[in-house]
């Protein structure tokens, strides 16, 4: 059966199980781009880099690839990395190997691929996009590719917007017939997910397409070159959450699933006013005093909440401050505070070192300082 395997929760959070099918193959995740959808954010932050309950969506991609048994790892990167590349350094801290690959101009997936040639050789691999989120992991997908004889593998799930991804169009029997990158009118509602395993055969492809009306060199023309030529590529549907993260929308729904998720635990200190409530984390040095948290949510390392609420769904990431406020499903980075709001926050995505509070000044009226791109909400 193509159903999902396995704890779910696994490779959402370090558990120290790994597997060892994906040995003798190599990762590669994508992670570059400029990430236009999540400005302002983006502007002085690699997307792949905003936290989902507090983590890193790339590091979550490399911890799934790390979980299914693959130790060397290609990270392609672009405009954006230098970031990358502090943030995640050599790979040490998740007993990988790290290799970065320089992508010469964002071109398209298939492009990214090419550029990695020196890296992949001829072995097998799985490719990852760095912004993209899997319920499960990837350990059942690559443990079925590494025991077959395929030339590729691509995961495909259902969606309610095919025209925005490569669809995939099956007969049948299940095999794929034909694959379309954004079709204005999509002949199945089953998306490409940011996940692929490939063989060498993929060279061949990749040499013999063109680029698309975009400009870019698609993954999925190439894949349905293998197609075409009579390769074996065989379709896994995905019947987890899936989430590809451009867009504030998505980050939330991310981080609320995550959050639902992962192993909580309390390890910062939480005062006896206080009230922890369903699935909460507090991290180490973090404070909460006579205050209210209602989980799911995650409190960063040495975030202080200091007389307010923390609804449902939020994750405040580190050294941030929330005093006399409330808010709920949103995400708050680092270094930033919100003080003595009258209103609930909800539904936001508050950037780093941002500061939400009240004027003193007279006469009474909103002072904003506001980055290209953002977007506030009123009463
Ligand atoms: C890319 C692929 C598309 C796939 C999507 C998944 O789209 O081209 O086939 O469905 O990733 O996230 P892009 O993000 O380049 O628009």
């Amino acid at each position: 059966s193509l159903a999902l395997v396995g704890d779910p929760g696994a490779s959402l959070y370090n558990t120290g199980a790994h597997t060892t099918t994906g040995v003798g193959m190599k990762g590669l995740v994508l992670s570059g781009g400029k990430g236009t959808r999540l400005y302002p954010l983006t502007y002085t932050k690699a997307k792949q880099l905003i936290p989902v309950a507090n983590k890193p969506v790339l590091f979550r991609v490399i911890e799934a690839i790390r979980d299914a048994g693959i130790r060397e790892i290609g990270i392609v990167v672009g405009d954006t990395a230098a970031e990358v590349k502090e943030a995640v350094g050599r790979g040490e801290r998740w007993g990988v190997e790290i290799t970065y690959i320089h992508q010469s101009a964002p071109l398209g997936l298939a492009h990214a691929v090419k550029e990695s040639r020196e890296f992949l050789g001829d072995d097998r691999f799985v490719m990852f996009l760095g912004d993209n989120c899997i319920q499960g992991g990837i350990s059942p997908l690559i443990e079925q590719f590494g025991q077959s004889d395929w030339n590729a593998q691509i995961v495909l799930t259902r969606v309610s917007d095919p025209s925005h991804y490569g669809v995939a169009e099956l007969d049948d029997d299940g095999r794929i017939v034909r694959l379309v990158e954004k079709p204005k009118e999509p002949r199945s509602n089953l998306a490409l997910v940011g996940i692929y395993m490939f063989d060498r055969s993929i060279w061949e492809a990749i040499a013999n397409i063109k680029p698309s009306w975009r400009g870019e060199l698609e993954i999925t023309d190439a894949i349905q070159y293998l197609v075409e030529h009579g390769y074996r590529v065989y379709p896994y549907i995905h019947r987890g959450w899936w989430i590809d993260t451009g867009k504030k929308a998505d980050m939330l729904d991310a981080n609320r699933l995550v959050l639902e998720e992962i192993e909580h635990r309390v390890e910062g200190f939480v005062d006896r006013d206080s009230q922890l409530i369903g699935k909460v984390t507090v991290e180490a040095g973090a404070e909460v005093i006579n205050s209210v948290i209602r989980g799911p949510a995650i409190i960063g390392e040495n975030a202080r909440i200091v007389n307010s609420y923390i609804g449902p769904f939020t994750a405040i990431y580190h050294h941030t401050v929330i005093e006399d406020s409330e808010i709920e499903h949103s995400i708050v980075l680092e270094h930033s505070s919100i003080v003595a709001i009258p209103h609930r926050i909800e539904d936001s995505l508050i950037g780093r070192n941002v500061k939400v509070h009240r004027s003193p000044i007279k006469p009474k009226a909103y002072r904003l300082t506001l980055g290209d791109h953002s977007d506030i909400g009123l009463l």
